[in-house]
C-alpha cells in the first residue's frame, strides 16, 4: 500500500516530457503482477533470462517479442519491448536496460509487469499478451490549461496535428511510429511491433479519441493504452498558463492482473 502510494506521487509529479526534448529515459509508468515466483524458482531463473535476452536484442532492432524457458519449459516467460521509432539503436538498447532496471527495483519477483519509459515499452509475463490488441487505458494526463485557448483556433489545430496519426493515413505502418505537426502544435503516436496495420490503427485511434476528449484546451495531453499512445504537445513559448499538469487516470486495469504504479 505504501509503496503503490509512493510510486503514484512519483508519476504525478513528472512534468509533460515532450518526445522532442524529453529524455528517453523519462519515467512515465509501471505496473506490476499481484502473483509472484518464489525467489530461485524455475520462474526467476525464465524471467531474469528473458529481461537480459531482451536487453540483448535491442542494440539491434526497435521491437522485439521472446520466450524464455531457460530452466523449464513448464513455466514460460513471454516478453516484448518496443523502442520509440525515432530513436537511435544505443538509444533503445539504453532506454530497455533502463526500463529492465526500474521492473527489477519496482517489482520484484512479480509474475508480471510493464514500465513505459519516454523513449521505450517493456512488458512481460506468464500469460501469453504477446499479439493481443489492447486498448485500455493506463495512463492518461493533460498538460497546464490555457483555459479558452492560448492561441486563434486552438482546438482546430491540435486536431489536425492528431488526425495526422490514424487511420493509416500517418507514416509508419504495423508497430509503426506516426507523428503529425499543424501549426504550433505537435503529435506523436506509437503502436507496440506486435499490432498488426489495423490493430494499430484502431489503437491509435482510441488513444487520439482519449486526448482529444480529455485535454480540451490543454497544452499538452498523453493517453497510454495497452498496446500504443498518442500524445501532443505546442511548441514552446506559446502556453500562457501555468496550471498544474492534471493526471487523469492512472491505473492498469485488471487486463492480466497488472496493478499500475
Ligand atoms: C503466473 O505465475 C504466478 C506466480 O507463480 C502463478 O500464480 C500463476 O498461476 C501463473 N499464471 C499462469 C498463466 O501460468
Ligand atoms: C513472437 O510473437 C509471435 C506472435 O504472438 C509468436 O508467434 C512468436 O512465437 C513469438 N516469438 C517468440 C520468440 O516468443
Amino acid at each position: 500500500m505504501n509503496n503503490l502510494f509512493f510510486f503514484l506521487l512519483l508519476a504525478a509529479s513528472i512534468e509533460s516530457p515532450t518526445a522532442a526534448d524529453g529524455s528517453a529515459n523519462a519515467y512515465i509508468y509501471a505496473g506490476c503482477s499481484e502473483s509472484r515466483y518464489a525467489p530461485g524458482s524455475p520462474s526467476q531463473i525464465n524471467v531474469d533470462s528473458l529481461l537480459s535476452s531482451l536487453v540483448s536484442a535491442s542494440s539491434s532492432t526497435p521491437y522485439s517479442n521472446l520466450t524464455s524457458t531457460a530452466a523449464s519449459a513448464s513455466f514460460p516467460s513471454f516478453g516484448l519491448f518496443q523502442c520509440r521509432g525515432d530513436l537511435q539503436p544505443s538509444n533503445c538498447a539504453d532506454c530497455v536496460r533502463s526500463a529492465v532496471s526500474s521492473i527489477s527495483s519496482l517489482c520484484p519477483f512479480a509474475a508480471g509487469a510493464a514500465v513505459q519509459l519516454d523513449g521505450c515499452f517493456l512488458r512481460y509475463g506468464n500469460d501469453s499478451f504477446v499479439g493481443e490488441p489492447d486498448t485500455s487505458v493506463l495512463y492518461k494526463k493533460c498538460g497546464a490549461s490555457g483555459g479558452g485557448g492560448y492561441g486563434p483556433d486552438q482546438i482546430g489545430i491540435r486536431d489536425a496535428a492528431l488526425s495526422a496519426l490514424t487511420g493509416g493515413g500517418g507514416n509508419g505502418g504495423a508497430g509503426g511510429y506516426r507523428v503529425g505537426a499543424a501549426g504550433y502544435v505537435q503529435a506523436v503516436a506509437q503502436c507496440v511491433g506486435d499490432q498488426s496495420a489495423s490493430e494499430c490503427d484502431d489503437c491509435v485511434a482510441a488513444a487520439v479519441g482519449q486526448v482529444r476528449a480529455a485535454c480540451g484546451y490543454a497544452v499538452s495531453g498523453d493517453a497510454y493504452l495497452g498496446k500504443c499512445y498518442a500524445r501532443f504537445w505546442t511548441a514552446k513559448g506559446v502556453e500562457k498558463t501555468l496550471k498544474r499538469t492534471k493526471v487523469l487516470t492512472h491505473k492498469f486495469l485488471s487486463s492480466n492482473d497488472l496493478l499500475l504504479y
